[in-house]
């Protein structure tokens, strides 16, 4: 059932819209109907190995309700100028260090909670430090694909015609391929296919990828290994 008064409007994105409650927590609501389950999920299982997440208060059908942060993202952050791109960049490369070397969620296998869309606007600067948002497309995997998918996210942005925007994503992409602890190209080709029948997407934005996924190539073999 959805919740009955109406919040106060924090955030719109694509897919959700996010509401104060009150000053301790906030209810991210999808726009057309996903169960949260699985992302409190991931949430929680992150949560108990002492990963920043946002806590969970509940996770019913379209409506997550979660812990309210306060802080700028990181995207905000480096756009003021706050944060330098070298440090943003290490700031993603070690929370997905600290991600992937939390126990796995399978038993013993090499799998990981992967967050599969981690990028500068996806990390609140909170008091307590760093914490991630936006878990919808957690899963399961090998790490490389988080990598890969960082850096391609962040290839594309780096390509894209907002100039802002472009040149903070360019000014990322080498130091967070120089960061990471896993090789971002191993699994790159499966990141260009993921999910390209997302609707978000345009044909533009899937075409631009087999490119961006070169340009993560050149700055890792840029890199010395
Ligand atoms: N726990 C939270 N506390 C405070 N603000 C939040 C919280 N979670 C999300 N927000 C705000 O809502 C915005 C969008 O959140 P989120 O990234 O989860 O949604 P989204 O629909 O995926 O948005 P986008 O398409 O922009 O990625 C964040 O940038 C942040 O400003
Ligand atoms: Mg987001």
């Amino acid at each position: 059932m959805a919740t009955p008064v109406p919040p106060v409007p924090l955030a719109s994105g694509r897919d959700a819209e996010v509401f104060a409650l009150d000053d301790h927590r906030v209810l991210r609501r999808y726009r057309n109907f996903c169960d949260t389950a699985s992302e409190a999920a991931a949430m929680a299982h992150a949560a108990r190995h002492g990963y920043p997440v946002p806590e969970v208060h509940r996770a019913q059908g379209r409506e997550l309700e979660m812990e309210r942060l306060y802080g700028p993202t990181m995207l905000d952050a480096s756009l003021d100028g706050l944060i330098s791109p070298e440090e943003s960049s290490r700031i993603l490369a070690e929370l997905h260090e600290r991600l992937h070397a939390l126990p796995g969620r399978k038993g013993s296998g090499q799998d990981r909670l992967l967050h599969m869309d981690l990028h500068p606007g996806n990390v609140v600067l909170a008091p307590r430090g760093p914490v991630v948002i936006d878990w919808t497309n957690a899963r399961d995997g090998a790490p490389d694909l988080d990598l890969a998918l960082t850096a391609l996210l962040l290839a594309l942005t780096g390509d894209s015609t907002d100039p802002p925007l472009a040149g903070l994503a360019e000014a990322c992409l080498a130091p967070y391929v120089g960061h990471v602890k896993g090789d971002p190209t191993r699994l790159i080709d499966e990141v260009v296919t993921l999910r390209s029948d997302d609707p978000n997407l345009t044909p533009e934005e899937i075409a631009l990828r087999p490119r961006a996924a070169d340009l993560v190539r050149k700055a890792w073999a840029a890199q010395v290994h």
